[in-house]
């Protein structure tokens, strides 16, 4: 019997990119790669004697220990780790923080920047996208990002979300686009049958999903 928390045997499979849910001996690659331009949730602790690349290597690892420490059906966070050729290149989270309600899911990634704009940022996002609206049974999927990151925007319009409404983020004053894509709108792209989901039926129970 496979003895592995059943959210740990999910691999999703692009053309290029394999995405396994993270784990612990997983942190300190990530750590190792994360770049300095990416955000983090700015609601994070910060602890005093600690300096600002040790705070970052902090968030990272009690945003994991939250994520799969507090998971429950209605109200997750599911990390992934992105390899290209066996490297890790990225994360990809997806979402389902009122997930029994509305079957909503939501999403965010980073790459190292070496490896941004040549299209592993839709291909990753794509990939929890099959995730969610083939075994997960999603509805649809939101997104948002501020105005400036046309990076991230780009993966979402691609994909084909359609832009909702902006609001402002309280700590910079920044303005955010909401994007939304519909299960009907994402059946209608070719995406649903770029990514191959292994794993997933042994994990469904933590989702409040039975076997298909
Ligand atoms: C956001 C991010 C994950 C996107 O991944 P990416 O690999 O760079 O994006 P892709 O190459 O897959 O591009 C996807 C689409 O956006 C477009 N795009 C990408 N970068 C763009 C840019 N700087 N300006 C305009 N369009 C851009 C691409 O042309 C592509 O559109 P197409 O499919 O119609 O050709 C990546 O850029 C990143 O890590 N950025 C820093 C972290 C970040 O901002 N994360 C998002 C916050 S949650």
């Amino acid at each position: 019997m496979d003895q592995r928390w059943p959210l740990h045997g999910i691999r999703l499979e692009t053309g290029d990119l394999t995405l396994t849910v993270m784990t612990e001996p997983d942190l300190a690659t990530v750590i190792s790669v994360l770049p300095a331009d990416v955000g983090l949730n700015p609601d994070a602790t910060t602890y005093a004697g600690l300096d600002g690349e040790a705070n970052r290597a902090a968030v990272i690892r009690q945003s994991y220990w939250r994520a799969l420490g507090l998971w429950s059906p209605a109200d997750w966070m599911l990390p992934f780790v992105v390899r290209r050729d066996g490297a890790v290149i990225g994360v990809q989270w997806l979402e389902g923080p009122d997930y029994l309600t509305d079957r909503t899911v939501d999403s965010s990634s980073w790459l190292v920047p070496g490896e941004r704009g040549r299209g592993w940022g839709r291909q990753m996002r794509g990939a929890v996208l099959a995730l969610a609206f083939g075994p997960l049974r999603a509805d649809a999927a939101i997104s948002s990002a501020v105005t400036s990151n046309l990076a991230s925007l780009g993966v979402s319009r691609s994909l084909g979300y359609q832009p909702t409404y902006t609001s402002v983020l309280p700590h910079t004053g920044e303005m955010l686009q909401h994007v939304r894509l519909d299960r009907g709108r994402w059946a209608a792209t070719g995406s649903p049958r770029c990514t191959q989901v292994e794993g997933i039926d042994l994990a469904l129970p933590l989702f409040g999903l039975e076997p298909a």
